[in-house]
């Protein structure tokens, strides 16, 4: 189907990997709708969801709530909608305080939201063993008591996976267990939750079963254009819903998003609990070959691969961000510093994609004693958006 582009050229933008995200690795976000997400909005229905009379989006709600075994869910418009209409429907009346993640994307991506939209404390927590929270992290970090010089933590955000690396499903319920007893509530920013679920570390319902709510996103690696899940029972939602409209986000012909949000949950994700006949485990298999290449020409990795994401350690290659985003460049593929996303379209283009990729990482391990420059030194806190 050829449809002409904002600059008059004639051009068909439904081609999947054939397009832009099949050389682009900059993030699972860069995936773009697919000739039959374009023939599921074509027959979605086109009613008023503020009324609540939308079928596909009701659909598209209570299928993901029968996935994540949770009452309700709300369709919203992006990731960071979710998890702050979430914190805001779980949290009541200051004095209160969220633990989570030092890197969570609550913290250092949502524009500050919690604070903003909560009044909320953050209590950002390093984990001791480098890759995710344990119970005892959390246990050192939370404010019980009622001691008036205290902000009392009344909810725990935990994400997953968080950097592509997966918090053990012992682990989340050993926490959940503990947020229980204390009366605390359970959050989770579950963005790529289907990646966790997909690798055979739990079902989306096994994990969703320990917190009062989960966001989960269409539009990363599932590939939809637009959207995110929350799911939870049915008052929590009832209030999100509250919320979302408060922000402006009351939504009134979604069929055309959720429609598309559908197939990427039936065929990226695939129709069963755990991604079977869905698309997702290839990547992961496909990021440790990535991963493996780096480390067989003697490069090191930044955070073990455990599902989507290679973390290849630069600074230890003597490679600046800015010298491998050129070098990808020079090859034809778009990378975004030492994050590579291996999503499904660039695994659908995987030959020619691993094949620049070689390039790429021969020219900065075999050029690395010679003419190497590493990374400038970060001003203010890091951030995988900030250039260096
Ligand atoms: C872990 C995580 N949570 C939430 C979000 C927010 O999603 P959105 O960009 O749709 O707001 C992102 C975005 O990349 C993310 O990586």
């Amino acid at each position: 189907m050829e449809t002409t582009n904002g600059h008059g050229e004639r051009h068909n933008a439904w081609i999947g990997s054939a397009g832009a995200a099949g050389t682009d690795l900059r993030s699972d976000t860069m995936t773009t709708p697919t000739a039959s997400m374009l023939a599921a909005i074509q027959s979605c229905t086109l009613l008023d969801d503020v009324f609540r009379e939308d079928p596909t989006t009701m659909d598209l709600e209570a299928h993901c709530a029968a996935l994540t075994g949770k009452e309700a869910g709300l369709f919203v418009l992006s990731g960071t909608m979710g998890n702050q209409l979430a914190l805001r429907s779980l949290l009541t009346q200051p004095p209160h305080g969220v633990v989570c993640d030092h890197r969570s994307h609550i913290v250092k991506y949502e524009a500050g939201g919690v604070s903003s939209l909560t009044g909320a404390m953050v209590k950002a927590v390093v984990p001791k063993n480098g890759i995710h929270l344990t119970l005892e992290d959390i246990e050192t970090n939370v404010y019980l008591d009622d001691d008036v010089h205290t902000c009392p933590t009344r909810v725990i955000s935990l994400e997953n996976t968080l950097n592509g690396m997966i918090m053990p499903l012992e682990e989340v319920q050993r926490i959940s267990a503990f947020a229980r007893q204390h009366g605390l509530k359970m959050h989770c920013d579950g963005a790529r939750l289907w990646e966790a679920a997909a690798s055979g570390a739990g079902s989306l319902a096994d994990f969703s079963a320990c917190f009062d709510t989960v966001t989960l996103c269409f539009s990363k690696g599932l590939g939809a254009p637009v959207g995110s899940i929350l799911v939870g029972d049915n008052d929590v939602i009832k209030h999100s819903r509250w919320v979302r409209k408060s922000i402006g986000g009351g939504l009134r012909q979604p069929g055309v998003v959720t429609a598309a949000a559908r197939v990427g949950v039936d065929e990226t994700f695939g129709k069963g609990p755990n991604g079977q006949g869905g698309l997702l485990r290839e990547t992961h298999v496909l990021a440790k070959e990535v991963a493996n290449m780096w480390t067989d020409l003697g490069g090191k990795l930044f955070h073990p691969v455990h599902t989507n994401m290679v973390w290849l350690d630069l600074d230890e290659a003597r490679c600046s961000a800015s010298k491998i985003e050129a070098l990808g460049t020079e090859v034809g593929l778009k990378l975004f510093a030492n994050r590579l996303v291996i999503h499904y379209q660039i695994y659908q283009n995987r030959e020619v994609v691993v094949r620049r990729l070689r390039k790429v990482f021969e020219k900065i391990l075999l050029e690395k004693s010679s003419d190497g420059a590493a990374s400038e030194p970060a001003r203010g806190e890091a951030s995988i958006y900030r250039k260096q």
